[in-house]
Formats: structure tokens, sequence, C-alpha cells
């Protein structure tokens, strides 16, 4: 019978893989704890309406790429493709915004059904941050100097750059959306036939068009820049100057819009030139009416998400992924004979009592003194310690180091969890 598979674009993350998933997921979240973040787990389901209301009706994600079905009961549901709806959606509905300022993160899948390509994927991971009631603008560049630590932290910050834009309010783009339909009108036909078909639904988005053609005539056409209301002009120098004051480089692309509805003056991305077509590592903007439009009170709103399986991606390409991520062991303990056995079962213990943050890998099963070397090896572990009939009978460990050049040493048995919290420092 024919096997079943993995959904096409859903992945399995296998052993081998979740240490660096835990490494970059254990980095942003001490990151977040360091800037007050508090965490908000939301259900990965929720009423169609609310991304249609939130992502917009004419966006790609809510067009064509959601995962929408009716339950049992005939409601329509989603899985959803991003989490700030449902951020904004379970804030609202607990009083978590009224009066008072919030900085909450989550993490967990998201579904999109977008063609699979590397980087692409239809369930992928994001985490993501909304920070709610701060006006800004020093929040907006709070926002990317966390970033720009966060790249630090993961040895990404050669790798990656900040471009940002401010795309005012609805108004302004309203009035800029008017003159750009009036201008790319008369060169209707020569422009792609996703442009073309922008050009009714959502014009503001051909300003993103790869295609050459559509690319010229965007050349000439009006800026967005030229439609800007004062305020968001303000705000959007003063996060210049923020950043410039935090030493955080960016660069300011007019056509950076963003593909989601909500958003209004700030948006950026974090691009990285090393992962080909899907490059945008982190991406988000300021969206100041999304929570009235859902029903809440007027609420100043910022965030972004970042897609893990890109920086993950991007760690493993660059072969920046830390050498102690990939183990899984710091000790293995070897043992030869019954009696050894029982008694390293003992001092495995002992050690994990000792030394509770590092991994003691016993070996278990048998085999020969050879085998089980080999799998201490293979674990990765930096030391192994050996029990056989001559340490039983002299009341010591003969402990190996495996990844130095150091000779193997003996040592009394009651001396060798002191002599490895000493030896294991990083
Ligand atoms: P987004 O730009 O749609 O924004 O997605 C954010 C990030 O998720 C992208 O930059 C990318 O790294 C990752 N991503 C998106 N789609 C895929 C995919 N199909 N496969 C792999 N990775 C993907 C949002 O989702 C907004 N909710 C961000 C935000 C939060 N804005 C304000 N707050």
């Amino acid at each position: 019978m024919a096997k079943i598979q993995a959904i096409r674009g859903m992945n399995d993350i296998l052993p081998e893989q979740t240490p660096v998933w835990q490494f970059v997921e254990a980095t942003v979240r001490n990151l977040l704890r360091q800037y007050g973040y508090q965490e908000i787990r939301m259900p990965i389901v929720e009423q169609t309406d609310l991304f249609k209301r939130s992502i917009g009706e004419v966006t790609d994600i809510v067009e064509k790429e959601m995962y929408t079905f009716d339950d049992r009961n005939g409601d329509s549901l989603t899985l959803r493709p991003e989490g700030t709806a449902g951020c904004v959606r379970a804030a609202e509905e607990h009083g978590l915004l009224f009066n008072q300022t919030r900085r909450l993160w989550y993490t967990g899948p998201m579904f999109r059904h977008e063609r699979p390509q590397k980087g692409r994927y239809r369930q992928f991971h994001q985490i993501g941050v909304e920070c709610f009631g701060m006006t800004g603008p020093d929040i907006d560049a709070e926002l990317l100097v966390l970033t720009a630590r966060l790249w630090k932290a993961l040895g990404l910050a050669d790798h990656t750059r900040l471009e940002i834009n401010t795309i005012g309010t609805s108004e302004a783009r309203r009035a800029f959306r008017g003159a750009l339909v009036d201008y790319l009108g008369q060169y209707r036909n020569e422009l792609d036939a996703d442009s073309q078909r922008r050009l009714e639904t959502n014009p503001l988005r051909i300003l993103d068009s790869k295609d050459a053609g559509t690319r010229r005539i965007l050349a000439q056409a009006p800026s967005l820049d030229d439609y800007l209301d004062e305020e968001s002009r303000v705000h959007f120098e003063r996060v210049k100057a923020l950043l410039d004051a935090a030493g955080v480089s960016y660069s300011v692309n007019p056509a950076l819009v963003r593909g989601l509805d909500y958003y209004g003056k700030t948006v950026f991305e974090w691009i990285t030139d090393s992962l080909g077509a899907q490059g945008t590592v982190c991406a988000g903007g300021r969206y100041d009416g999304l929570v009235e439009q859902l029903g809440g009170r007027p609420t100043p709103a910022v965030g972004f998400a970042m897609g893990l399986e890109r920086l993950i991606l991007l760690l493993e390409t660059l072969e920046l992924v830390p050498g102690h991520v990939n183990s899984n062991a710091d000790v293995y303990v070897v043992a030869m004979g019954d009696d050894a056995v029982a008694q390293a079962l003992s001092l495995a213990e002992n050690l994990r009592s000792a030394l509770p943050t590092r991994a003691v890998v016993s070996h278990c099963g048998g085999g020969s003194f050879k085998s089980q070397m080999k799998k201490a090896d293979r674990s990765g572990a930096r030391y192994a310690v050996i029990l056989g009939d001559n340490e039983l009978h002299n009341g010591t460990v003969a402990l190996k180091p495996l990844r130095d050049n150091e000779d193997q040493r003996e040592l009394p048995q009651g001396d060798i969890a002191a002599w490895l919290a000493n030896a294991l420092t990083d």
C-alpha cells in the first residue's frame, strides 16, 4: 500500500534540526524578556472574518492563500495566516488594551497556501511581537533596536539589512491611490497581468512588482511621498533620527508598502541577500487603526514577525550555527560489564544532581567498548566517563576528553563531578 506522506509545503522538524530551532527560540525568548515583553498564546484557528477584516479582502493572503473551511456547525473558520489579527482579537477580548500599554509576543505555526519553494512554506513558524498603547516614534525605534540586537546575538548582524518607509495615514494613501490609478491607467495594457488585476483591487501593491516593464512605467509614477500627511512625515523623521542616534543603519525604500492592509505610517523589513528570492526574515510596522477596525477603542499599535524557517536556513547556509548547539550530550557514560553498568547508573545520577545544566547521557544497550566509544563521540559530548572492571576495583573512573587532544586521565569517583563542573565552562 502506498505510504501516506506529509502535506506539500508542511515540514517535519527532525531531531537533528530541533537543536538549532531551540537555540534561535531561546535566544529570542531571552531577548524579549530583557525588553519586558509578555508572552501570549492564541488559538491556531479563528473566525474567517477576523482575517478578512484585518488583513484585507483584496490582499493575496485573503484572496488566494488562506486555509478556510466550514466546521461541523457551518461556521467559516481559517487556519491563521499570521498572528497580528488573533493577538489583537485576544487582547481586546480580555481587556488587555484598556488604558494601558502592552508589549506582547507569541510564537507558533502560521498557514498560507503559497507555492512552496526554498524559504516559503505552507506551514511556517513566526515569532511575532505586538506593542499596544504607544503612539511612538520611540517604540517604533525600540522595535528596530531590539531586532538589531537579536541579529547580533545570532551572529547575523553582517547578513541582514533594514529597509524602512512610511505609508502615511489611510487618507493620505487614498489620495495617492487615486493619483497612482490615474497614472497607471494610461499604461494599462503594458503592465504585467498581476499588476493589471491589482489596478482594480490593490494598486499600491503594484509598487512591489518585479516585472521589468512595469518597473519602467513606475519610474515616472507619482510618489507616495508627495501625498504624505504632515503627522506621518514628522513621525518618520523622528524614527529615522532615533535610529541614527542608536547606530542602527537603514535605507529608506519608497516602494516598500507591505502586503497586509492594516499598516499605516512606519513599515519595515529586515532583508538578507543570502537566501535568494525569499530574503525577508522579519517584517512589520505600525497599525494604529486595526484595534478600532476590529471593534475596540482607538489604540495605537506597532509590531513585527520574523520567519523562523528563514532565520534557521540563513544560519545554516552561512554555517553560523554555534558548535555547541548541535550536541545533545556534555558527558557520555560508558560502562563495561554488569557490575559497572549498575555503578554507572548511580554515577550518572550523581553527575546530573551535581551538574543540573549539563546533559549526561548514559550508554544503554551494551556493546563492545569500541562501539560504545563511537556512540560517545557521535553524541557530541566533550567527555566520556568510562567505568570498567579496573576502575570498579580501584574506585575510580577513566575520563577521556573527546574534543581536545588531551590525554585520558583517571580520577577517584568522588572527584569526578567537581572536575567536570570546572572543565565544562561554556
Ligand atoms: P508578513 O510579512 O506576512 O507579516 O510575515 C512576516 C514574516 O514571516 C516574513 O518576513 C517571513 O519571514 C515569514 N513568512 C511569511 N510567509 C512565509 C512563508 N510562506 N514561508 C516561510 N516564512 C514566511 C506578518 O505576518 C505580520 N503579522 C507581521 C506584523 C506583526 N506586523 C505587525 N505585527
